[in-house]
């Protein structure tokens, strides 16, 4: 076979999803990051069909956007007011071309788990019997609410009744329709326009032209699913955890093939589009997420969120939250480290713990290793930012820039004022107000000069434990003084 590509795959993504309770619509909540139609239409693009529609009613236009910025090639289709899946088959067929042929495959929007391999399976089954319809079938623990398989006495597929409609004969049936089926498209069109609304819900439903290919004489072939999962829809928000759960299991797991290590895949939580490269270990605790990059050999959390960060090769990132960040290679972060956005950290670069960052660009080997705030900033390669130094990037209206040039040092508890620059191979006293910039070779000093008040503590805090210990050291020191002085003229007489 040539072209296994589906002829068109349609997404349906019209209905409501009442049991959601949410005033987002059921196919844009995530899971891995994904919307769960973004999901279907992944899984449908992956196929490469020739047209993929996707029909969207309910919020239409939140739909419709977010299916455009996912997938700005797929053809947003309207559903009327005529509800039902066989009319919004027939609303997607309506917009794409005339007189289409071929295998048109239907998927749900609602159905994230569902893989491009098991729509090109179902698409090349189809192809090869050349019967009018081919569908997914599964057998759940409780059947309820989904459309029955009724099977002839010679085991063919003679119709799908739902729930509301079934006899109880019927719904003690244990093989369920999954939604998901291969079509031949002439068949199709021609078999919607046929399809009525006499049933329980008034609705057109796409399953009763299982019916109206058998009265034609028609083969319909149903195939179990192995893995039902990739079936399985979301209605409500506790479907919504158990598929996450399990997409999340199964990231976990292809990450683990490709190499990383990954301590306590339970508590590990990977978005679908994050890549760990080998030997890298993910301890407990960590949640990797968006469209986030690590490279091999790196040490990511125990207890660490990263959001759209990049991270080198060999980098350590411990006890972190970071977000639009990049790592370079062979870095440490934390543990206690706060990565906002904007944030760029030099190969072999530290930011250690109670730092946070912010529109930063530190360069390579740059160390700002303890409780600092360190926003605006550009950080030259090598330099050392002491403990609790602050960028005072803000004056209260606008935010200013900060540079620290390459080997420069600054001392401990220092606030650098912006806009402000440091040069290259400059220093700044601990303590220091930096309010104006440093050239090469300075160093900056802003304290005031120390003043040591001899006999305060006797004459102020008398009486405390203080003047005691005061007290007691200067009886000390003056008997050392004596005893120096006596060896010294020894030391003279000798
Ligand atoms: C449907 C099937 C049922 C099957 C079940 C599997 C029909 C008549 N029934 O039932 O046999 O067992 O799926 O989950 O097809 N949708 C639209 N427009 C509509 C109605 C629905 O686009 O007017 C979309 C929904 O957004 C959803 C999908 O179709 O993605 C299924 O709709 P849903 O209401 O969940 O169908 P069920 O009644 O559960
Ligand atoms: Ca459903």
């Amino acid at each position: 076979m040539s072209d296994l590509r589906p002829t068109a795959v349609i997404v349906l993504a019209a209905g409501e999803g009442t049991r959601m309770k949410s005033t987002t619509p059921k196919v844009l909540h995530t899971i891995g990051g994904r919307s769960l139609v973004a999901h279907a239409i992944r899984a449908a693009r992956g196929t490469s069909p020739h047209h993929l529609a996707v029909v969207v009613r309910h919020e239409r236009d939140r739909v419709a956007e977010h299916v455009a910025q996912v997938d700005p090639e797929a053809v947003v289709a309207d559903q009327d007011d005529v509800k039902g899946t066989g009319r919004a088959v027939e609303c997607a067929l309506q917009s794409l071309p005339e007189g289409l042929d071929g295998t048109v495959v239907v998927t749900y929007g609602d159905v994230p788990l569902l893989s491009s391999e098991t729509i090109l399976e179902l698409t090349a089954m189809h192809d090869a019997s050349g019967d009018a319809i081919t569908m997914l079938t599964s057998r759940p623990q409780d059947p309820t609410g989904y459309g029955r398989i009724v099977r002839g006495a010679d085991g063919a597929v003679e119709a799908i009744v739902e729930q509301k409609d079934a006899t109880e004969d019927e719904r003690a049936i244990r093989e369920v329709n999954s939604g998901i089926y291969a079509f031949d498209a002439r068949f199709l069109r021609e078999a919607l326009s046929e399809v009525g609304t006499d049933n329980a819900q008034g609705e057109m439903y796409l399953t009763d032209v299982v019916v109206i290919a058998r009265r034609r004489g028609l083969a319909v072939h149903a195939d179990l699913v192995d893995d039902v999962w990739q079936t399985e829809g979301v209605n409500d928000k506790v479907q919504l955890a158990r598929l996450g759960a399990e997409l999340n299991r199964r990231t976990v797991e292809q990450a683990m093939r490709d190499g990383a290590i990954v301590i306590d895949p339970s508590t590990t939580w990977l978005d679908a589009d994050v890549t760990i490269g080998p030997d890298t270990v993910v301890r407990p605790g960590t949640q990797i997420l968006g469209a986030s990059t690590i490279g091999r050999d790196c040490v990511i959390g125990p207890d660490t969120t990263l959001t759209d960060v990049e991270v080198g090769d060999g980098a350590s990132v411990v006890r972190t939250q970071a977000e639009l960040a990049e790592i370079g290679p062979g870095a440490t972060v934390g543990p206690f480290s706060y990565l906002r956005p904007g944030t760029r950290l030099g190969a072999k670069g530290k930011i250690g713990g109670f730092v946070e960052t912010k529109n930063a660009d530190i360069g390579a080997g740059a160390k700002v290793p303890h409780l600092t705030y360190c926003g605006d900033a550009t950080i030259g390669e090598g330099a050392n930012i002491g403990a609790g130094t602050i960028f005072a990037n803000y004056d209260g209206v606008t935010k200013g820039h900060c540079t620290v040039g390459a080997h420069s040092f600054i001392g401990s508890n220092s606030v650098i004022v912006a806009p402000r620059t440091i040069a290259d191979g400059a220093y700044v006293a601990a303590g220091s107000a930096v309010v104006s910039d440093v050239a090469p070779g300075q160093l900056a000093v802003t304290r005031a000069q120390q003043r040591n008040v001899d006999g305060w503590v006797a004459r102020r805090r008398a009486g405390t434990r203080t003047e005691e210990a005061a007290r007691a050291a200067q009886a000390l020191a003056s008997t050392e003084h004596t005893s120096e002085q006596t060896s010294e003229t020894k030391d003279a007489q000798r």
